[in-house]
């Protein structure tokens, strides 16, 4: 199976920027902007956000994919702060994002914790945007196939093949997310190669290769075609770039 048997996805994160307000301006300029794009296209919001948002694009009758950005890993409890998978979806989420690199470093999320939030993610019925990712130090030190391994059993240890159709990986190494530094086209395309192996030798041929590798860090519209033209890259999950209409729109529409 190539690269044609796999639809593409186009994915926002929002990360914690734009109040209620903000968010449906958002979306009332960038919905008619990306009406007649073949991309599938996601975008996680913060929460206060979900339903808001949620609620506009069922009115509008479009198809963008809404999400969260995180979860805690129990069903409910005494967590005072958290937010459980099913409240995210009660709201409107259809996706999380879970492993990004902000919530590893600055909210030192083990792969074990991560793991967990995977799978009560899939339980409440929340499909799952895993981001895996090496730093500068990584990379540098040669360690990144070390790293994305690592990352990639011990986040999704325990989750059957079949779960794993719910699951979107990210790469987005460190070193490019907010930089304004990208990774070449060849090192993205390199790296999500070695991703898909690794699916294939845990979870089978088959799962390998219809798994969705989204590349993520510094996606721009300069140079948003040069990652989707790649065999192995089937998306872009995008920052910073995501926060404007017509930016995010130009990446959408990189076709044209
Ligand atoms: P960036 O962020 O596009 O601003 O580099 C990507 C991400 O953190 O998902």
């Amino acid at each position: 199976m190539n690269q044609e048997h796999r639809k593409s996805i186009i994915a926002g994160n929002w990360k914690m920027y734009k109040t209620i307000s903000e968010g449906l301006d958002f979306l009332n300029e960038f919905i008619p902007l990306v009406l007649d794009s073949q991309e599938d296209v996601y975008l996680a919001v913060p929460f206060t956000l979900i339903k808001p948002v949620a609620d506009l694009i069922k009115t509008k009758n479009s198809p963008i994919v809404i999400g969260a950005q995180n979860m805690n890993d129990a069903s409910e409890g005494a967590f005072t702060g958290e937010i459980a998978g099913k409240m995210l979806k009660d709201a409107g989420a259809k996706f999380v994002i879970l492993g990004h690199s902000e919530r590893r470093h600055l909210f030192h999320e083990s792969n074990e914790l991560i793991n967990k939030k995977v799978k009560r993610a899939l339980l409440e019925g929340l499909q799952v945007i895993l981001c895996i990712g090496e730093t500068k130090e990584e990379r540098e030190g040669n360690n990144t196939e070390e790293i994305l391994k690592t990352q990639l059993k011990d986040s999704l240890k325990e989750v059957s093949s079949e779960q794993l159709s719910q699951v979107i990986l990210a790469y987005e190494p460190v070193w490019a997310i907010g930089t304004d530094l990208p990774a070449t086209p060849e090192i993205a395309e390199n790296t999500h190669r070695y991703c898909r192996e690794l699916v294939s030798q845990v979870w089978g041929e088959q799962v390998g290769n219809q798994i969705i590798i989204q590349y993520g860090g510094s996606v721009k519209p300069e140079n948003a075609k040069q990652f989707m033209e790649q065999p192995d890259i089937d998306g872009l999950l995008v920052g910073g770039a995501s926060l404007s209409p017509e930016t995010f729109a130009k990446i959408v529409n990189y076709q044209k």
